[in-house]
């Protein structure tokens, strides 16, 4: 609504300019009565147009708080077209995963079996699995029992239902973090950013006991605590697990669990294109082979002869 009347704005001050580049080929008697009327149409114009631009920015959302603070836009290599997920970071991005935002979020989507060949080998896929139990059967007598994890099995879960996670939680509900990145505005720099957000309530603004102050959550008060602290984690690659780096990483991981296909669709698209250019070079040239012989034919009248008598 704003952007609309900005855009009359300036659209009736392009009018003004166009208007008095007119006045100065008008002659001068005929220029002084077209000017009064000019000016005071001018006038009036502009007086309209400030009344509704002075409208139209009441309608502005009086608490911009209630939107969040836009994240800036970081430059992830993944997002370029010929790049793909850096897996060294999904690596260590699911180790800040598993350590830390485990312990409350959930990622029903992503199977032990997704990580083989993305940023783990099989081997160290099944002994992860491994560790824990899944409730399994029922069994030849009716039972259900309990075995070691497979590849094959979806990553465990925080708590049994929804109702468990809030009363953990002070009463807020930690979502799952499989779409996450897609299911936020700003994705990948939302997600950064509210990691590395958490600051302490400007001036004035009154944080509710059990809540904290993110300028980046819509509202401004989430009810997940900071998580990352420098040196958290220890990464087995010896990058420094500074709370940035950490952010990234998990960030760069949960991007991958929202579009685990990129890299493969990246490649068919590669592979799509090329062919298509071939195949466009060829129907060209086949084209203009084909009419070769019509577009450069010249019809000829050979009118009979004169019949002799
Ligand atoms: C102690 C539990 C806990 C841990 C650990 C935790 N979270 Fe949360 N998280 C929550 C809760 C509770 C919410 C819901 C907050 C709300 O709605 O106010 C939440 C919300 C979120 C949201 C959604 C914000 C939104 O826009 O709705 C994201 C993203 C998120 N957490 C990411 C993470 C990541 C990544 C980690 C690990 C680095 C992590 N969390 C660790 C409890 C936790």
């Amino acid at each position: 609504m704003f952007r609309l009347s900005a855009l009359s704005t300036r659209q009736a001050v392009q009018r003004l300019a166009v208007q008095a580049r007119h006045q100065s080929t008008i002659s001068t008697a005929a220029a002084s009565s077209m000017t009064a009327k000019n000016v005071s149409m001018a006038a009036t114009g502009v007086a309209t147009v400030g009344a509704i631009a002075y409208m139209s920015m009441e309608t502005v959302d009086a608490n911009m708080a209630a939107d969040g603070l836009h994240p800036p836009v970081y430059p992830w290599d993944h997002k370029k077209n010929l790049a793909t997920f850096d897996h060294a970071a999904i690596r260590r991005g699911y180790q800040v995963y598993k350590e830390v935002c485990a312990a409350c979020h959930s990622l029903d989507r992503i199977a032990w079996r997704n990580l083989i060949g993305v940023s783990h080998t099989e081997a160290e896929v099944k002994a992860m699995a491994e560790e824990f139990e899944y409730t399994d059967g029922p069994n030849d007598v009716g039972d259900m029992f309990q075995r070691p994890g497979k590849p094959s099995d979806y990553m465990p879960k925080p708590y049994a239902n929804e109702e468990q996670a809030r009363a953990g939680n002070a009463g807020a509900y930690p979502p799952d973090l499989s779409l996450m990145i897609k299911a936020r505005h700003g994705g990948a720099d939302y997600v950064f950013s509210l990691l590395t957000g958490y600051q302490d309530p400007p001036a004035g603004v009154e944080i509710r006991e059990g809540l904290n102050f993110n300028p980046y959550f819509p509202g401004g008060a989430i009810g997940m605590a900071r998580v990352l602290y420098d040196g958290l984690v220890e990464y087995e690659d010896g990058t420094p697990a500074t709370t940035s780096q950490m952010a990234k990483d998990v960030t760069i991981f949960l991007s991958w669990a929202a579009e685990p296909e990129m890299d493969e669709r990246k490649k068919m698209g590669m592979k799509a294109l090329t062919m298509l250019a071939l195949l466009t070079g060829l129907s060209v040239y086949l084209k203009r082979h084909k009419w070769a012989g019509l577009k450069t034919r010249k019809i000829l009248y050979n009118p009979p002869a004169p019949k002799k008598h």
